[in-house]
């Protein structure tokens, strides 16, 4: 191929905006969207977040992590043609053409107020103060609604079971985005009272820790003192060193199998 001829398909090759550079790269394309009604230019390769703020806005609420994990930055959205109302977090979900969207930081479901350490480990807690599980006509519709794939009406259907241990377990990746409520038909407030079920699992209904309990002791006892000490008067290159020659265990060992040379601490 030519120069001239390479020069010319480089030019008419359109340059992808990428990453959060909020200056547009020289012909990057852009795409429509649509923020609380408004239309904006945007560069097609951004997510949700990166492109409201390419359009100007600040986050001073509505945003946390920027990592999928906090659940601030809830988004539901539609595309032309469709009558699905689509849901997602601003910070992971890439914008698409003509998508209308809008944020929604809070949702304000029922939040009930206790305190755990007055609870008692049983189903009955929950459905005292959270009547409305009840309501559920199990629709699923929040459990499509959910961004991290939680099978929600599974999670609810623990609960009305009475099964706390499960609940807790299903409701495990919830990030308390508040997106199914804001979907349900019966007015459920599924996040929080999942919440409730994973603390009263967590303190009320696992069984104890020994070895954590044993640890604290060592702990209390002073048995790590004079480590941590000479740790914390290391300078950083030391610390490095230290850090990069630790005895690791092998990616390949089995669970339980593999055991430091060095036993001192355990
Ligand atoms: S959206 Fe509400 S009513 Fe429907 S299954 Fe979920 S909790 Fe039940
Ligand atoms: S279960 Fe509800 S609050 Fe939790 S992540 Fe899913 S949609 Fe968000
Ligand atoms: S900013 Fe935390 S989940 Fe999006």
């Amino acid at each position: 191929m030519g120069m001239s001829n390479e020069r010319s398909e480089k030019k008419s090759r359109k340059a992808m905006a990428v990453g959060d550079r909020a200056i547009l790269p020289e012909g990057a394309r852009t795409i429509p969207i649509y923020i609380m009604g408004k239309k904006y230019e945007v560069p097609e390769t951004l997510t949700i977040m990166k492109a409201m703020e390419y359009a100007g806005f600040q986050f001073m609420r509505g945003c946390g992590c920027r990592g999928g994990i906090c659940g601030a930055c809830s988004t539901v959205y539609r595309k032309p043609g469709d009558y699905k109302l689509q849901v997602g977090l601003a910070c992971q979900t890439v914008v698409e053409p003509d998508m209308y969207l809008t944020q929604m930081p809070f949702f304000p479901a029922n939040r009930a107020q206790y305190r755990l350490e007055e609870l008692e480990g049983k189903p009955e807690v929950i459905f005292k103060l959270y009547p409305e599980v009840f309501r559920c006509v199990a629709c699923n519709a929040c459990t499509k609604a959910c961004p991290m794939d939680v099978k929600v009406l599974d999670y609810v259907s623990a609960v009305k079971q009475g099964n706390i241990a499960k609940a807790a377990q299903i409701s495990f990746d919830c990030i308390q985005c508040g997106l199914c409520a804001s979907r349900c038909v019966g007015e459920l407030p599924q996040y929080h009272f999942a919440q409730l079920a994973r603390r009263m699992y967590g303190k009320l209904i696992a069984p104890k820790s020994q070895h954590l309990e044993k640890r604290v002791k060592e702990i209390e006892s002073g048995k790590y003192g004079e480590m941590l000490k000479k740790l914390t008067q290391m300078d950083q290159s030391e610390l490095e060193k230290l850090y990069v020659e630790r005895e690791r265990e092998p990616d390949t060992s089995s669970p339980g199998e593999w055991m430091p040379k060095e036993t001192e601490y355990l």
